[in-house]
């Protein structure tokens, strides 16, 4: 939610914040803005809309010089998407200026008690509300800029990743952090320093990068070392410097159309990425450090609970197939956001799983925070190194996906499921809940699962046929069973997101008891219907859904005769094990959902109102 930037250095820093902006994009982009000092006056643009058109904007309306800067690209919470709430904002003075993300969630008491004192307000943000009563501190208590912001984010109950910069001390950024993510980059001899979100703005000038703890406050100054403190008790800290991974060609298209199609075509490297080093097929062993030290807490588990927001939820739901089906341990799958205010029965003889892509999302962390309160073991399945969630579980296992920008989840959900697969796997050995040969099996066929996946992108051409006969339905139905009815509900997710198509997943089976109300002719249904498993039950709604004249868009084991003669399109993923079947039923469903969006003319990286991280509630 939200993406930040800023700079401080010796560099224009106009290009490289524009540039970080797009590359944050994927965390919020209704609208954007800029504020950069020139030595003598802060220049400030901002419009409604995306960072080109803010660039557009500022390129005509101010003055782009200047080594300091900061920039925003907004996803709303308070205030509709225009021009005056976004982001910088000014205070009363026009000495500082400010960059947030997150939510101050006291800032209707705070907006009151400054109005009372003379502040005026042009903004509905509570963004606004927090420059002001740092103004008022500052002067009221004639501080230096680092400590007025310090107390006045003590008065602040809510979430942020803010930078601040002072006009009047002109040679300083604050930066803080409560809940949402920063970064600061820190470049060679501390002669250029850089604020993000992410990494992602800064990876090629720096490779060295502190990430800001909860509750901690850095005042940033060419040529100095970072002053970082607890903002609760001022206590002084050492700053971590950790040198990052993530390159440049990770972060770009690399000649794709959109970040998706790239994430999508990525998924058979990404999969080895996830296994490599871990899994040694011949040896039979599976290396997971973070499983291996805390065996014992899992095998003596009562249950394992995993809780999840969106396609990691779908990820959880596959895998409480997979891990009671290998190793024989009950398991609950939880919405982070319901779990963490039910006030759910949690004992320290419980395991949870929490799986984000980002190690971001709000209801996900709070749910971990929730288990650890209760006693439980929290194990952390993350895509990005360094997250919030990976660093505040007792253990985990990082996915190894590489950045997925496209706000539609594509890799991350095949790697989480890989990564699932292989913690069963593991645990159902060491249980001897399955025999060595089964356990060998689905070894060698995890092995060859990433060539599959790469056959079942072959079906691309087809896929866009289908898309372009169904673009114009204003409803989907998708249908699975067993390991692939959490596909199915994966499917439906990836056409609503990225088409604004109304599209619904259901346990095949289910439909009977409601969604086969809307059948008719006009109707497409996705059915996951591949070999294996429940095979023949599925046929069988397939048949009860022609006898409706609904539309069959089939997903089929290679080589299928029964349902080719049934459904109205097919398309083939190879053969494989059935609890493996979600890597290759899940690729045609993205691909389906890509050409419908593309044919749509929607905004397929970014689509509208979703956000990539969702660091709010
Ligand atoms: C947002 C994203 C989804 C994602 C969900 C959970 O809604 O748009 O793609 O699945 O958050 O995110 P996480 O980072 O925790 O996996």
């Amino acid at each position: 939610m939200c993406g930040i930037v800023g700079y401080i250095g010796y560099r224009e820093a106009y290009p490289i914040i524009i540039k970080g902006l797009q590359r944050l994009e994927y965390r919020g982009y209704d609208s954007a803005g800029i504020a950069l000092y020139d030595g003598k006056n802060i220049n400030l643009s901002k419009t409604k809309g995306k960072v080109v058109d803010l660039q557009k904007r500022a390129e005509q309306e101010i003055s782009l010089k200047g080594y300091i800067g900061i920039g925003h690209t907004r996803w709303a919470t308070h205030g509709v998407p225009n021009d005056v709430n976004s982001h910088p904002h000014y205070s009363n003075s026009e000495d500082l200026v400010v960059i947030h993300n997150g939510i101050i969630e006291n800032y209707a008491p705070l907006k009151k008690e400054l109005q009372s004192k003379g502040y005026v307000f042009t903004s509905d943000t509570d963004t606004e509300v927090l420059i002001n009563l740092i103004e008022y501190v500052q002067k009221n208590e004639n501080l230096k800029l680092g400590k007025a912001v310090q107390l006045a984010l003590t008065q602040v109950v809510g979430a942020y990743a803010i930078a601040v910069f002072d006009k009047k001390k002109p040679n300083e950024v604050i930066a803080a952090r409560m809940g949402s993510p920063l970064a600061i980059g820190v470049g060679e001899d501390k002669k250029e320093f850089f604020i993000a979100s992410d990494a992602s703005p800064f990876i090629e000038y720096t490779k060295n990068a502190i990430y800001l703890e909860d509750g901690e406050i850095a005042v940033i100054r060419v040529g100095k070392d970072i002053k970082l403190r607890k903002i609760a008790d001022d206590t002084l800290l050492d700053p971590f410097i950790q040198a990052l991974e993530l390159n440049l060609e990770q972060i770009e298209k690399g000649g794709y159309e959109h970040f998706m199609l790239k994430e999508i075509h990525e998924q058979p490297n990404a999969i080895i990425d996830t296994y490599r080093g871990r899994m040694l097929v011949n040896e039979g062993i599976i290396r997971m450090a973070g499983i291996d030290n805390h065996l014992e807490r899992f095998l003596n588990a009562d249950r394992i609970i995993i809780v999840a927001c969106g396609t990691s939820w779908h990820a959880a739901l596959v895998a409480e197939y997979v891990i009671e089906s290998l190793a024989r341990i009950p398991v609950e799958v939880e919405y982070a956001s319901e779990f963490r205010y039910r006030n759910p029965i949690i004992t320290s003889k419980d395991v949870v799983i929490a799986i984000s892509q980002s190690g971001e999302t709000a209801d996900t962390r709070a749910a971990i925070q929730l288990a650890k309160q209760k006693g439980a073991f929290v194990f952390g399945v993350c895509n990005v190194v360094g997250s919030t969630i990976s660093r505040e579980s007792d253990a985990g296992a990082y996915t190894h996906a590489g950045p997925e920008i496209g706000v539609a989840s594509t890799k991350a959900f095949t790697t989480q499921i890989t990564v699932l697969i292989l913690i069963a796997l593991k645990l159902a050995k060491a249980k001897g809940s399955i025999s060595n040969d089964e356990y060998f099996t689905h070894l060698q066929e995890l092995e060859r699962i990433p060539a599959k996946v790469a056959e079942a992108l072959t079906s691309d051409e087809n896929i866009k046929t289908i898309a372009a006969i169904y673009k114009d339905s204003p409803n989907f139905l998708y249908l699975g069973r067993g390991f692939n009815f959490p596909v199915a509900l994966e499917g439906a997710l990836k056409l609503k997101e990225i088409s604004y198509i109304h599209a619904e997943g259901y346990p095949a089976a289910e439909m009977k008891h409601g969604p086969i109300a809307l059948i008719d002719e006009k109707m497409p249904i996705v059915v996951i219907a591949t070999k294996k498993g429940h095979y023949e039950k599925v046929v069988s709604n397939i048949e009860e859904i022609k006898a409706r004249s609904g539309k069959i868009i089939a997903i089929v084991t290679k080589g299928d005769v029964d349902v080719k003669a049934l459904a109205d399109h097919v398309i083939e993923v190879p053969d494989t094990l059935e609890l493996l079947s979600p890597l290759l039923t899940t690729i045609p469903l993205q691909l389906l959902s890509y050409h419908i969006a593309v044919m749509r003319n929607c905004n397929v990286d970014q689509p509208r109102n979703l956000a990539k991280s969702v660091t709010v509630e």
